[in-house]
C-alpha cells in the first residue's frame, strides 16, 4: 500500500515538474465592454460557494454594499439559487473559496450549465487561506467561466482568510494556519466593500479593465486533479453512528452527494475531498484519517485555539 502511494506521489512530482513551464504563459480576458446589457444596473445577484463561511460573509457584505448603492439584490449560496433566473439580473458577483489551487469542481460544473449570461456584467472573487496558493488565478478562472457563458468580465479580487484545510492542523501543523488567526479583519472587510463599490461604479461608467492571470508555480498543479491525489493519503472516511446526531449538516455540505446519513455511508469514489463534511459536523462524528492522523473539523479547530471569527459591522446582527 505504502509503495503504491509512493509511486503515485513520484509520478505526481514528475508530472508537476514537467508542466511547470505552463505557468509562464499568462492569459487575458477579452472584455468587449460595448456588449454591456445596461450601464444603469437595478438588480444584482451575489452568489457564492462556501463550506466554512468565509466566502459567504464576504458575499453577504458585498450584497449590503450594493443595496446601499440602490440596487435590489438577491444573495445566496449557489446551491439554493434558481440558476434559470440568472439572465434576468443586471449584475452578477460570484465568490468561491480556492480549493487545490483552483475553483472547486462542483462550482465549475454548475457554471458550465448556466443559461446564457449574454451582456451581463460580472465580477468574481475568491477567499483563500494563509499566504495563499494561486488565489489570483483562481479568481480569474471563476470570471473566465462566467465570461464563457456570455457575461462581460469586470473585476476580480482575492481576500485572505485563515485556511479551512482540516488535514493541515490535524497532522500537527496548525502553527502555519494560526499565523493568520486575525483574518478576516477590518481591512479584509473594507477591501470587500471597495470591490463591490468599484464593480458597480465600473459598470455605470462602462469602464474598461485589464484582467489577466499571474505567473504562479501553483498554476500547473490545477491540471493534476489534486483532490484525487490527496484522497490517496486519506482513509477510514465514515460516519460514527455512536456520536452522529443525524442533523444532516454533512449531507447538506457535501456538494457532490457523496454522504448519506440515512444509509450511514460515505461514497469515497464520488468524494472530491473538500472536507466540508468534517468541517461542518457539530459532534465530530464524521471520521477521516489523513496520513495516519484523525482529521478534526474547523469548528473544533477554532474552539481549541480560542478563536471567534469576526463579522463586518453590516452583518454583526447575524
Ligand atoms: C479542501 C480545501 C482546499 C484548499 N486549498 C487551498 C488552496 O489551494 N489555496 C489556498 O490559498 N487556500 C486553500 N484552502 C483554504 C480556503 O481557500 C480558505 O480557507 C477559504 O477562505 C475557505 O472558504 P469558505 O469558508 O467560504 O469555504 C483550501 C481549503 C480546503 C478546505
Amino acid at each position: 500500500m505504502i509503495d503504491t502511494r509512493r509511486s503515485f506521489l513520484r509520478k505526481g512530482a514528475l508530472l508537476t515538474l514537467s508542466s511547470l513551464p505552463l505557468a509562464a504563459g499568462c492569459a487575458h480576458l477579452e472584455q468587449r465592454i460595448e456588449r454591456l446589457k445596461t450601464s444603469s444596473p437595478r438588480t444584482a445577484a451575489v452568489l457564492w460557494y462556501s463550506q466554512t463561511g468565509h466566502t459567504r460573509v464576504m458575499g453577504r457584505l458585498m450584497a449590503q454594499v450594493l443595496r446601499a448603492e440602490g440596487l435590489t439584490v438577491t444573495d445566496a449560496d449557489y446551491r439554493e439559487f434558481d440558476a434559470s433566473t440568472l439572465p434576468s439580473f443586471d449584475l452578477v458577483i460570484m465568490g468561491s473559496p480556492v480549493y487545490y489551487f483552483r475553483v472547486p469542481e462542483n462550482l465549475r460544473a454548475w457554471i458550465a450549465k448556466l443559461p446564457s449570461l449574454e451582456g451581463i456584467p460580472a465580477a468574481a472573487f475568491v477567499t483563500f487561506g494563509g499566504v495563499g496558493h494561486n488565489q489570483h488565478n483562481t479568481s480569474y478562472e471563476l470570471l473566465e467561466w462566467l465570461a464563457d457563458r456570455g457575461a462581460v468580465p469586470m473585476r476580480i479580487a482575492a481576500f485572505g482568510h485563515m485556511s479551512s484545510y482540516a488535514p493541515t492542523w490535524s497532522s500537527g501543523r496548525s502553527a502555519r494556519i494560526l499565523t493568520f488567526r486575525d483574518l478576516p479583519n477590518e481591512q479584509t472587510f473594507e477591501a470587500g466593500r471597495d470591490f463591490a463599490r468599484k464593480t458597480v461604479a465600473s459598470v455605470r461608467a462602462r469602464e474598461r479593465a485589464s484582467i489577466g492571470t499571474e505567473v504562479s508555480v501553483f498554476q500547473p498543479l490545477r491540471r493534476l486533479d489534486m483532490p484525487w491525489w490527496t484522497k490517496l493519503l486519506a482513509s477510514n472516511h465514515r460516519i460514527d453512528p455512536n456520536t452522529c446526531i443525524r442533523c444532516g449538516k454533512c449531507e447538506r455540505a457535501c456538494p457532490v452527494g457523496a454522504v448519506s446519513v440515512e444509509r450511514n455511508r460515505v461514497d469515497s469514489a464520488r468524494c472530491i475531498f473538500c472536507v466540508g463534511c468534517v468541517n461542518n459536523c457539530p459532534t465530530g462524528a464524521m471520521k477521516m484519517t489523513y496520513f495516519g492522523s484523525e482529521v478534526y473539523g474547523y469548528r473544533e479547530f477554532l474552539k481549541r485555539n480560542g478563536i471567534t471569527l469576526r463579522l463586518p459591522r453590516e452583518l454583526a446582527d447575524g
